[in-house]
């Protein structure tokens, strides 16, 4: 089985390259923005002339929230009309596609876990763009997954997590908001998911929510960090909640799963053990 993954050099890309070593019978090709720029329709359409693929797993996106309010052209030129040009060639050339979405496709106004039905309402450019880009896959492609996810992080690029880490070494009083609840996700379990997806061959196509199990704040979260990591006394951690953003953000955007337990058999994980686990493979590399 042939496999394409964009945005090759990103969190996610890196983490699936890493989980393909355990599936030698899987044949991936890694596409990083000098191969396929997904913003280029006749970019991507020349390299699905050129190479055939049985799936392709589009990470390529714009993810700076924060900037996406004053760039609000490129997001949408990346993150909607990059999907739709996706979308089409993987309709033109009968290629699945496993795209990517994510949780501020909602505004955050429930209390309990959205479902892949429930309205969305985008309240800031970063989520209005992918939710273009996730009606564009629906409209185009008979065949597609496409997995909203939530908090990604992983050993790789700028996240959280890294960014916690490295705060703590610089010793930092830290102020850390509470204002929103959701679920951190292990960029790697998101990885694995999406790899159990294409071996299991299921065709129940259409929209998932997939995180790790559990909800946080980013102070829980920045929390369970330092614990795990043994810095909590490097760092002066506080609550507040008037932290201050450009973007708005959904106060609480938990995921319910039950869909994708009842499609597919791969485990999900607590997102603490999930946490955990990274930070101590961290410090003990194999
Ligand atoms: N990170 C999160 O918290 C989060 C949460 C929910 C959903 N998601 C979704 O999960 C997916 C993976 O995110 P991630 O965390 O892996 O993001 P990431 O680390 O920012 O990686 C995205 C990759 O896409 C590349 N890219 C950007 N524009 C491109 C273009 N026009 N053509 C080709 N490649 C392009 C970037 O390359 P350059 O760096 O060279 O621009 C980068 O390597 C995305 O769809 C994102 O929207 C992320």
């Amino acid at each position: 089985m042939r496999i394409l993954v964009t945005g090759a050099n990103g969190q996610l890309g890196n983490c699936i390259r890493d989980a393909a070593q355990q599936h030698p019978e899987l044949d991936f090709h890694f596409a990083d923005k000098g191969i396929i720029d997904i913003d280029n329709a006749t970019s991507v359409e020349q390299f699905f002339e050129n190479n055939k693929f049985d799936y392709c797993i589009n990470t390529a996106a714009y993810t700076n929230v924060e900037k996406a309010e004053s760039h609000k052209e490129e997001a949408f030129l990346t993150n909607a009309e990059g999907a739709k040009h996706m979308a089409q060639a993987c309709a033109n050339s009968n290629t699945i596609l496993i795209h990517i979405s994510t949780d501020y496709v909602f505004d955050g106004k429930k209390d309990t876990p959205y479902k892949e039905n429930d309205k969305v309402n985008p309240i800031n450019v970063y989520g209005s763009s992918k939710l273009k880009g996730e009606q564009y896959i629906r409209d185009i492609c008979n065949r597609y997954f496409i997995f909203r996810t939530s908090w990604l992080y992983s050993q790789y690029g700028y996240n959280f997590l890294n960014s916690m880490l490295r705060l703590a070494v610089e010793q930092h009083d830290l102020s850390i908001t509470t204002e929103q609840s959701g679920t951190p996700t292990n960029a790697n379990d998101l990885a694995g998911a999406i790899i159990a997806t294409i071996i299991s061959r299921n065709e129940n196509y259409g929209i998932y929510h997939f995180s790790n199990k559990g909800n946080a704040t980013w102070y829980d979260f920045a929390k369970s960090i330092f614990t795990f990591s043994k810095q909590l006394e490097n760092v002066k951690l506080e609550k507040t909640k008037h932290y201050r953003t450009f973007a708005e953000r959904p106060s609480y955007s938990v995921l319910d799963k039950t869909k994708f337990t009842n499609n597919f058999t791969y485990p999900l994980v607590d997102w603490q053990d999930s946490l955990k686990k990274i930070i101590e493979d961290h410090k003990n590399p194999k």
